[in-house]
């Protein structure tokens, strides 16, 4: 892995100062196999978010707190979750996916591909050892759009890739709320119109919950930011204003680092980044350079004495311990992503004016697709044919192929592929477990199918993922 990805190119702004030279180590040896027992309730819970000025909400959650647990192991450990339900809706099932972990199939939480949904009132045993160290975060995998709208989710780090410790470490999740004008409850979380363009967005932007946070860091010290943008819609930007920073891992496996300007951070990607911060009583600004006014959404501010004089030149993660692929030997896969039909189309034919959708009218509703094939129905329990089978042991190269003007950060379970090239944006070799398909951009992944079994591909804007934007393959 290490190998393939040697002389990366930059990407981001034009102006991206010169890589830094290290290169990756060689991935650590995991730890012994103890175990981490978790016990997560979903269940619905009246808690303030600290942007919510006050006002408790009806978040669902997995533990009793409002923003998402933190889950942190060591590479090697064992983690066994104990899941029940305890919401109280008739038919609100949940499950939970293990984001870009490369588990066994069964683990993988994607209720009847995998498993059956887990009623409210049942419960549920998930148990693997994460094979990968970094950044992940786990959701439920049932009913997304409004589950994941009102928080059910949860971090997962999986510690053991540093082999020159940093000074600090800050988690970093964006998210927004769909909150009414006051904050005090939520707005619906699907509407016709977003669904069939870029999604519903929120309105409240976020950062670990909150409204433009400041979040203490030490000063001249080399920090590593673990940022995720678990929003159910928005892309953003991220980028920081007034530090060098360095961004080392991509969806928590680690590339040689490279200048951070700003990033296209679709939902469920991750970056981690590692910063020099300034000296004691300065300050830097996480922006969404996105639109073209930039949206500040945190500010870190360094606090006491110089930790460290040298200039910045980070010191890269451990590889990462993946199968490269076998380029030489590669199968071709195509794929394509496409709309069937507008949402304004099908809010018009449905009798809607485009406001939110009763459960009736959505699903009814396909308004993306995968090689023309739309996922039926907005649940899961309707399984269509696998999209492709594919050989175990075998590297494909798929291109990925965005006709649509929208965006879409396409995400596969159970593998970790290697982003080759794109046909708009010079992107250096990485791996991922989502990569973003600008409008009408072609890209190039690469991966071995070594994990068995039954897996979803989708958009993983959620709105489009339930309209339609998702398949399964079969690794065999
Ligand atoms: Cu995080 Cu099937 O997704
Ligand atoms: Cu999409």
């Amino acid at each position: 892995g290490a190998a393939a990805m040697a002389g990366a190119g930059l990407f981001g702004r034009p102006d991206a100062a010169p890589a830094f030279s290290r290169a990756l180590p060689a991935p650590l040896p995991p730890g012994p196999e103890t175990i981490v027992r978790l016990d997560l309730t979903a269940a619905e819970r009246q808690l303030a978010l600290p942007c919510s000025d006050g006002h408790a909400l009806p978040l669902w959650t997995f533990a009793n707190q409002a923003t998402p647990p933190i889950v942190r192991l060591k590479l090697g450990q064992r983690l066994d979750t104990h899941l029940v339900n305890g919401l109280t809706r008739p038919g609100e099932h949940v499950s939970i996916h293990w984001h870009g972990i490369r588990l066994p199939n069964d683990q993988d939480g994607v209720p009847y591909l995998v498993q059956q949904p887990v009623e409210p009132g049942a419960s549920y045993d998930y148990s693997f050892v994460p094979p990968d160290p970094g950044t992940f975060f786990f959701h439920t995998h049932c009913n997304t759009v409004e589950q994941l709208g009102r928080g059910l989710m949860g971090l997962l780090i999986i510690e053991g890739d540093e082999t020159e410790p940093y000074d600090a470490e800050r988690i970093l999740a964006v998210r927004d709320w769909r909150l009414t004008p006051d904050r005090s409850g939520f707005l619906p979380f699907l509407t016709m119109e977003g669904a069939g363009k870029s999604g519903t967005f929120g309105t409240v932007r976020s950062v670990n919950g909150a409204s433009n946070p400041d979040i203490e860091v030490p000063a001249s010290a080399d920090v590593r930011l673990r940022v995720l943008n678990v929003d159910p819609t928005r892309i953003s930007e991220i980028g920081f204003d007034g530090a060098d920073a360095a961004v080392v891992a991509i969806d928590g496996l680690a590339c040689p680092p490279f200048p951070l300007r700003s990033w296209k951070m679709g939902p469920a990607m991750r970056i981690d980044v590692v910063l020099r911060t300034p000296s004691d009583g300065g300050s830097v600004t996480m922006y969404d350079y996105f639109a073209a006014a930039p949206v500040p959404l945190a500010r870190l501010v360094a606090r006491g004495p110089a930790v460290r004089t040298k200039p910045f030149d980070p010191a890269p993660l451990a590889a990462a311990r993946i199968a490269p692929p076998d380029l030489g030997a590669a199968q071709n896969q195509l794929f394509t992503f496409s709309a069937t039909a507008t949402g304004a189309a099908v809010a018009e034919a449905a009798g809607d004016d485009g406001g939110p959708l009763g459960p009736l009218c959505l699903s009814a509703a396909s308004l993306w697709a995968i090689n023309k094939q739309s996922w039926p129905g907005s649940g899961m329990d309707k399984l269509p044919p696998p999209i492709v089978r594919l050989a175990r042991g075998t590297t494909y190269r798929c291109t990925l192929k965005n006709v649509t003007p929208r965006m879409h950060p396409i995400h596969v379970h159970g593998h970790s592929f290697t982003v080759l090239r794109s046909s708009k944006r010079t992107l250096p070799p990485h791996f991922a477990d989502t990569v973003l398909l600008l409008p009408e951009e072609t890209i190039e992944v690469a991966f071995v199918a070594d994990n068995p079994g039954r897996w979803m591909m989708h958009c993983h804007i959620i709105e489009h993922q339930e309209t339609g934007m998702m398949a399964w393959f079969e690794v065999a």
